[in-house]
């Protein structure tokens, strides 16, 4: 008997045939509508293998009633979405999708940097709004990019990524990290500094930690309150870093100058949600990795770290494959 495999999305038939040569497959057949609770509790009760995402929680409500469930592969390189531990003393491989995201949500993260700082969504408002009426020297006048400090909070693969591209704006790049990355700082010209020093320095603060119990609120009222009220904030890791209620207040009361945030606390956002009324905030909805190339290698990569686990082999990557062991 082929083991069972759910996915919790509608996914393009053509990427997953060699899932189907492995599996019984089974799909929630919506693209846009996440797979509601219940079903995705019944489905594991009989899952071998799980095909997930950011927007699936998966928690200890699922993970104690999926008695055959192998591998969870969540299609995203973050994995806040589900319960390691839990899923680890069951035995459950979790895996992700890292690489194959990594300059493609760089070129995201340094767009919407590019965009807040000159003010392009506004700008393109302006014409659609039908205000433009005359050249004026003032108008829509942001802030330059080149020669200013970026200071990157989390220097991973996708950190160094975005400071590839800051260096070639001649940009000067801190960055701060739970490790130094000595290799980053030679090629890159990055320097390590603190994390209060890299809010005091920075026109430019992104966010690229993962969401973890420790980054979790790790900006909030007092580190908006340690950036230079000229700084533009940038998240592309997750909303959860961030304490909304004091960015808010930090834009509001000029403590920073502007955000560009792809990531939410709770997602999706509604547009009467307060950061998005803000005039100094470009609001964008987890498109970081959102190219058809990369999505299709995410499904690709997703496919292979099930198909690699229920063949008892070894995943392209999974996150917990010390801790069981492998
Ligand atoms: C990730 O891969 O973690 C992204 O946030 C989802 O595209």
């Amino acid at each position: 008997m082929k083991p069972y495999v759910f996915i919790t999305r509608k996914m393009p038939d053509h990427l997953l045939s060699e899932l189907y040569e492995v599996a019984e497959v089974k799909m929630w057949e919506h693209e846009d509508i996440p797979v509601p609770f219940d079903v995705l509790q019944e489905e594991l009760e009989r899952a071998n293998g799980l095909f997930s995402l950011v927007s699936d929680p998966i928690h200890s409500e699922h993970l104690e009633s999926a008695p055959h469930l192998k591998v969870i592969a969540n299609m995203a390189v973050g994995y806040d979405n589900i319960d390691v531990q839990l899923a680890t003393k069951k035995g459950i491989m979790v895996c992700h999708t890292p690489d194959v995201l990594t300059d493609t949500t760089a070129d995201l993260t340094f767009a919407l940097l590019l965009a807040t700082a000159r003010r392009i969504p506004e700008a393109a408002r302006y014409i659609s709004n039908d205000e433009w009426k005359q050249w004026s020297p003032y108008l829509l006048a942001g802030m330059d990019i080149h020669h200013k400090t970026i200071g990157i909070v989390g220097m991973g693969r996708i950190g160094e990524a975005v400071a590839k591209r800051a260096k070639g704006f001649d940009m000067n790049i801190l960055y701060y990290n739970r490790s130094r990355k000595e290799e980053a700082e030679q090629q890159l010209g990055a320097t390590y500094c603190s994390f209060v020093e890299l809010l005091q320095q920075s026109d430019y603060v992104v966010c690229l930690a993962p969401l973890t119990s420790e980054t979790k609120e790790l900006f909030d009222e007092q580190a908006f309150q340690e950036m230079k009220n000229s700084a533009i904030f940038i998240n592309a890791s997750r909303g959860g870093l961030v304490k909304e209620s004091a960015l808010q207040e930090a834009l509001e009361k000029g403590i920073i100058h502007g955000a560009g945030l792809d990531v939410f606390a709770e997602e999706p956002i509604r547009a009467n949600h307060p950061l998005v009324q803000l005039p100094n905030v470009v609001a964008i909805p987890h498109i970081g990795s959102a190219t058809v190339e990369t999505r299709d290698a995410m499904v690709k990569m997703t496919v292979q770290n099930i198909i690699r686990v229920l063949k008892g082999e070894r995943p392209l990557a999974a996150v917990n494959l010390k801790e069981l062991g492998v």
